[in-house]
């Protein structure tokens, strides 16, 4: 099988060792060379094939795995006009409608939008002279089921790799993604605001403003036919405190000068909520914060 990893960031990383068997190749702007990948107490150097995004561009791909950043989105963009009917593209990256501006070139049939609730941080190893990145939780991992050719050889080979991947309903995928585009739109700009680990969160002044963010982002949800369950809230705290040590991606992007992935998480509800007529002046509070906090970092 022709797999294709298209970044060469944490997650992407984690998915060159999980794929292996498969020799799966990264495509991006830079390969970064070999990298030490550490898993479950297990150490590894790991230096899969890499190719730039033009030359990824004229090879046939089986399945291609999508673990980008939002503002790759218009490379990805460039790249799917190239792919063919028969490649099955599956996304993984957090927030959401970035897939959606992959239809056309894209069909329906082959974009399998899913959610992973694995984490992964990257660092830098001293004494080896390499980016290290460790993968810090094995949460769980959806794709919705598709009508398309690949599907069930994919899922024999997820199966075969002993990765306990979960092919539901696209349905069901979708309401899971929205909840986790709900508990993003908190935890990730609140703790790049407060820069704060998770864990601290839900004990900072900041953390006043979740019960308005949690009620708007439900009413865009409601409107966009997804009812997230009452427990929501409860759930949100949860998370923080069960991560508690974790530095969320927002606030890594940020303190790393980074563009971050607002405009794929608060920004969607902004977008979404727009098209509704529905008001969310907390959100979009965020987002300007956000950005002002991005733009005075750079
Ligand atoms: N890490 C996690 O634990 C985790 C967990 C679940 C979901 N996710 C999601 O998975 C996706 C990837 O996350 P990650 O942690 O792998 O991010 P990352 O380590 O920051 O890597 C981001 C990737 O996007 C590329 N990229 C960013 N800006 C670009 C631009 N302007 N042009 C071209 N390429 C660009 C980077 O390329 P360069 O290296 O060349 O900049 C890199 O390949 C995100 O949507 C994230 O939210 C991450």
């Amino acid at each position: 099988m022709n797999l294709a990893i298209v970044g060469t960031g944490a997650m992407a990383k984690f998915y060159a060792s999980a794929f292996r068997a498969l020799a799966p190749t990264l495509i991006g702007r830079q390969s970064g060379g070999p990298f030490i990948l550490s898993d479950n107490g297990h150490t590894e150097v790991l230096n899969p094939p890499f190719l730039p995004w033009q030359a990824a561009a004229g090879i046939s791909w089986d399945v291609v795995i999508l673990a980008v950043k939002w503002p790759a989105m218009p490379l990805v963009q460039s790249l799917m006009t190239h792919i063919s009917s028969g490649s099955l593209v599956i996304s993984l990256m957090n927030g959401m409608g970035q897939e959606e501006a992959l239809i056309p070139p894209l069909d329906p049939s082959q974009l399998a939008a899913g959610m992973t609730t694995d984490a992964v941080t990257g660092t830098w190893d001293e004494s080896q002279g390499l980016p290290a990145f460790t993968v810090t939780a094995r949460g769980e991992t959806m794709v919705p089921w598709l009508p398309h050719p690949s599907m069930p050889l994919w899922q024999n080979t997820v199966a075969d790799l002993g990765l306990s991947w979960k092919f539901l309903p696209q349905g069901s995928v979708l309401h899971h993604r929205w909840v986790k585009l709900v508990q993003n739109s908190l935890i990730n700009p609140l703790s790049a605001l407060a820069n704060v680990p998770n864990g601290m969160l839900p004990d900072m002044p900041l953390w006043n403003l979740a019960p308005a963010l949690l009620h708007e982002a439900r009413t865009v949800a409601r409107a966009a036919g997804i009812v997230l369950g009452p427990d929501l809230d409860a759930q949100v705290v949860r998370l923080a405190r069960a991560t508690a040590r974790n530095i969320s991606s927002m606030l890594q992007d940020v303190r790393k000068n980074r563009v971050t992935e607002i405009d794929a998480i608060n920004g969607y509800l902004l977008r979404c909520a727009a098209g509704y007529g529905i008001e969310i002046p907390v959100h979009r509070a965020l987002v300007q914060l956000i950005h002002a906090l991005s733009s005075q970092a750079c």
